[in-house]
C-alpha cells in the first residue's frame, strides 16, 4: 500500500502527515470510515478539487476502502502549531465556539462531535487538530456553499450556515494554535447533537 500511495505523497506527505501547503490536508490518524467517505466524495463529485477528482476517477469502493484504512493507521507526529495571525480576543471567540458553541443560535460545541480532544469519533467525524487555518475556513465555506457536499442531512451545512465569516476566521485560527494532541486516537462514538447523514448511528 505505501507503493501505492506514492502519488499522494506530495500533497499530503509520505504518512500523510500533511505538507506545508496551506490547503493540502492531514489525512493521518483521521478515521477510516471519514477517510473513505472523503475518497467517494471526490470520486464521485460531492467534492471538487481536479486533481484528486482526477486520480480517483474510476477507482473501485474497495481499494478506496483500503486507502482509507491505510491512512487511519497512519501517526506521523503533528505538525508544530501555527503562530496565531489573529489578536487575542478573536483568538478567544474562537476557542468559545469550539469548546461551548453558541447555543443561542442553535450552534452545537464543534467538540460535541469531533470529541473533547478534537481527534475526532470513530467512525466518520474528522480530528480538528495538525490543519492549516486557510484549509479550516477554505472547508467551512465549501460546506456553507454547497461546494462540498456529505450525506443528508449535511450537518456541517447546517453549522456554517450560522457562524459569521468572522468567527470562521477566528475558529480556524484558534484550531491552527493548538498543540499536538497528547493521545490522538479519535474517540468512541457517542450521540450526537444534531443528525449527520455521513455518520452511521
Ligand atoms: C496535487 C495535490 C494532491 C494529490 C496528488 C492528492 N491530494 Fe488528496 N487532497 C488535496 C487537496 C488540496 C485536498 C483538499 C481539497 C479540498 O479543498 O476539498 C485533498 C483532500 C484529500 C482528502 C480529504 C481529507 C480530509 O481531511 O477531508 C483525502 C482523504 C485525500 N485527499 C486523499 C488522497 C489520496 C489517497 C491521494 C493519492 C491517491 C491524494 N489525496 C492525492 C491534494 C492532493
Ligand atoms: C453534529 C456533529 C458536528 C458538529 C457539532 C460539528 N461538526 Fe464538523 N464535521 C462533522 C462531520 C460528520 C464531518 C464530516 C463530514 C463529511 O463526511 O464530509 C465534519 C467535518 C468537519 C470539517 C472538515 C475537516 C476536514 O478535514 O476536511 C471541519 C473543518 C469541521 N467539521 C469543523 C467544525 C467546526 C469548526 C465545528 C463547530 C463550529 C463543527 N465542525 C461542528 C460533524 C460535526
Amino acid at each position: 500500500m505505501q507503493e501505492r500511495v506514492l502519488g499522494c505523497a506530495a500533497c499530503h506527505g509520505a504518512h500523510g502527515e500533511g505538507t506545508d501547503n496551506d490547503y493540502f490536508p492531514r489525512l493521518a490518524g483521521k478515521p477510516a470510515g471519514y477517510l473513505y467517505n472523503q475518497l467517494i466524495a471526490f470520486r464521485d463529485g460531492g467534492r471538487s478539487y481536479p486533481p484528486m477528482n482526477y486520480l480517483l476517477g474510476y477507482l473501485p469502493d474497495a481499494y478506496l476502502k483500503q486507502i482509507a484504512d491505510y491512512f487511519s493507521q497512519q501517526h506521523p507526529p503533528f505538525p508544530a502549531p501555527a503562530a496565531p495571525a489573529v489578536d487575542a480576543a478573536t483568538l478567544a471567540l474562537g476557542k468559545s465556539l469550539v469548546i461551548n458553541g453558541a447555543p443561542d443560535r442553535r450552534i452545537p460545541a464543534c467538540a460535541a462531535c469531533h470529541s473533547a480532544s478534537l481527534t475526532g469519533m470513530r467512525p466518520a467525524i474528522p480530528g480538528l487538530l495538525g490543519l492549516h487555518a486557510d484549509y479550516i475556513s477554505a472547508q467551512l465555506g465549501a460546506f456553507r456553499y454547497g461546494t462540498r457536499r456529505t450525506a443528508e442531512p449535511n450537518c456541517m451545512h447546517d453549522i456554517s450556515a450560522r457562524l459569521a465569516d468572522r468567527e470562521i476566521t477566528a475558529i480556524a485560527a484558534w484550531l491552527a494554535s493548538q498543540p499536538a494532541p497528547a493521545d490522538p486516537t479519535p474517540s468512541a462514538p457517542s450521540p450526537l447533537p444534531l443528525a449527520c447523514g455521513s455518520v452511521p448511528n
